[in-house]
């Protein structure tokens, strides 16, 4: 892969890195389109990265359907699927992380507290080995992209990260690869998430502040709906994911809610400028 990235910048061909585990999606198919607009090729890679998940969590049944993924990639263009072994990234003796200070303690972090250390790992070794100019990560991982954005900033990674906004399912459900595992019923209890969040952005439009009266309506509305059972809510600093108790610049709610068994996140900006 090294070598094959190599001979793409000598030739001076602009590389865009779409790092996926999967699965993929119509989310994924955006991400792989934003990467054409600005590049001359685009290297997809699927990896189901162990080290982002903890015990308990579903590592094993993560969904994988490989076949689909390649044609769906050469739908699109792609034109290179990067698909590792996990012993090959990481070998016998494998030590080495990346850690950082502050951002993954809120959020998701808080019930996940090994995930965004797998993450940044994973993805600045890929970054390592695919070489790329650029690389494109989807909004809905919302504390994921800034903790990416954060980890090139702070290790001088020369990689420009490019956030593509949410795709969403007709009725507004974020699309994620773990839709997959919710029962027609949980399905429409899944709706809670995008539910809340249009109603939290429309109680900020009407000039509510007060980020606590917001969480409160949100977390009333996500619980009328069955086997829905709450992470967090909250209403962060877009930057630094500290929490806002009064909404008086940008703001970012953003909600982990386990529908049955699936863990689901989504997010919205609440306040863009005000
Ligand atoms: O967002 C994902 O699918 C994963 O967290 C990523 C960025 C591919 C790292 O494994």
């Amino acid at each position: 892969m090294q070598a094959r990235s190599d001979l793409s910048r000598r030739q001076g061909r602009k590389i865009a890195f779409v790092p996926t585990m999967g699965f993929l999606h119509e989310g994924h198919l955006s991400l792989m389109k934003a990467g054409h607009k600005r590049a001359d090729e685009v290297i997809v890679s699927i990896f189901v990265n162990p080290t982002q998940f903890g015990p308990g969590e579903d590592l094993e049944a993560y969904p994988r359907d490989f076949d689909r993924d390649c044609r769906l990639c050469e739908k699109e263009g792609v034109n290179i699927i990067f698909a590792p072994d996990a012993k090959e990234l990481y070998p016998n003796g494998f030590q080495t992380y990346m850690t950082l200070e502050k951002l993954p303690h809120h959020l998701c972090g808080i019930s996940r507290p090994s995930h965004f250390r797998g993450v940044a790992t994973v993805v600045s070794k890929l970054f390592n080995i695919v070489k790329p100019h650029i690389a494109i990560f989807g909004e809905k991982d919302f504390q994921q992209l800034q903790v990416i954005r954060r980890m090139v900033k702070d290790m001088n990674f020369d990689v420009e990260i490019v956030g593509a906004p949410i795709v969403r399912e007709t009725d507004g459900l974020a699309m994620s690869s773990r839709n997959t595992y919710l029962s027609p019923e949980q399905r429409v209890s899944a709706l809670s998430l995008c539910k809340s969040l249009q109603k939290a952005k429309e109680m900020t439009a009407s000039g509510v502040t007060d980020a606590t009266k917001i969480i409160d309506a949100t977390i009333k509305l996500i619980r009328n709906y069955p086997e829905t059972a709450i992470d967090y809510v909250a209403v962060c600093d877009p930057e630094t994911l500290d929490d806002m108790k009064i909404i008086d610049k940008p703001a970012v709610m953003a909600l982990a809610v386990k529908v049955g068994k699936t863990r689901l996140i989504d997010n919205m900006m609440l306040a863009e400028r005000v």
